[in-house]
């Protein structure tokens, strides 16, 4: 099988969706933001607070190398993965992109009460989602290979249509 890679803004449900997803194919979850965490030894938003944005990426394009090559896998990423070309080159090589799609202010309602997204950390972050989907969104429509909207969806009904879309 191919990996399932799950790309979309924040709070789009990659890592809830992707552990569904991952019971029910039978395989296992890479969740790319706990890997970085991991290699750092400290979460996302003090590494963007000790060592900036510039290190996570560098960080974050090495571990979507790593788990790029092999496939049999579901792999949930973070936000920012497709603004670098390269990660979206090796993750296509064994797998799959699926945009997990929603509109801004429903990921703004999704994600405003976790404090854990350091991007969001600014005085008015609904703007802040508005105007960061507003420069992704075309790059995650134009790497997907599958197009979800999860808007008015909830996460069983999220996974029932990814599955059909892979039986296709
Ligand atoms: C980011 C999204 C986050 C995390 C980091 C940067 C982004 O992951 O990788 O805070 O640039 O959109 P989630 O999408 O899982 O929140």
């Amino acid at each position: 099988m191919k990996n399932i890679v799950l790309i979309g803004f924040m709070g789009s449900g990659k890592t809830t969706i992707g552990k569904l997803l991952a019971d029910k194919l039978g395989v296992s979850l890479i969740d790319t933001d706990k890997l970085i965490e991991k290699k750092f030894g400290k979460q996302i938003k003090d590494i963007f607070k000790d060592e900036g944005e510039d290190a996570f990426r560098l960080v974050e394009s090495e571990v979507i190398n790593e788990v790029s090559s092999v496939g049999n896998k579901v792999i949930a990423c973070g936000g920012g993965v497709i603004l670098n070309h390269k990660n979206v080159q090796a993750l296509k090589k064994n797998g799959l992109l699926i945009y997990l799609k929603a509109s801004a202010p429903i990921l703004f309602e999704r994600i405003r009460e976790e404090g854990s997204r350091p991007l969001l950390n600014v005085p008015n972050p609904k703007d802040k989602v508005s105007e960061l989907l507003k420069a992704r969104e075309s790059l995650y429509e134009n790497v997907a290979d599958i197009v979800i909207d999860t808007s008015d969806m909830n996460v069983d009904k999220v996974v029932k249509e990814i599955q059909e879309k892979l039986n296709e």
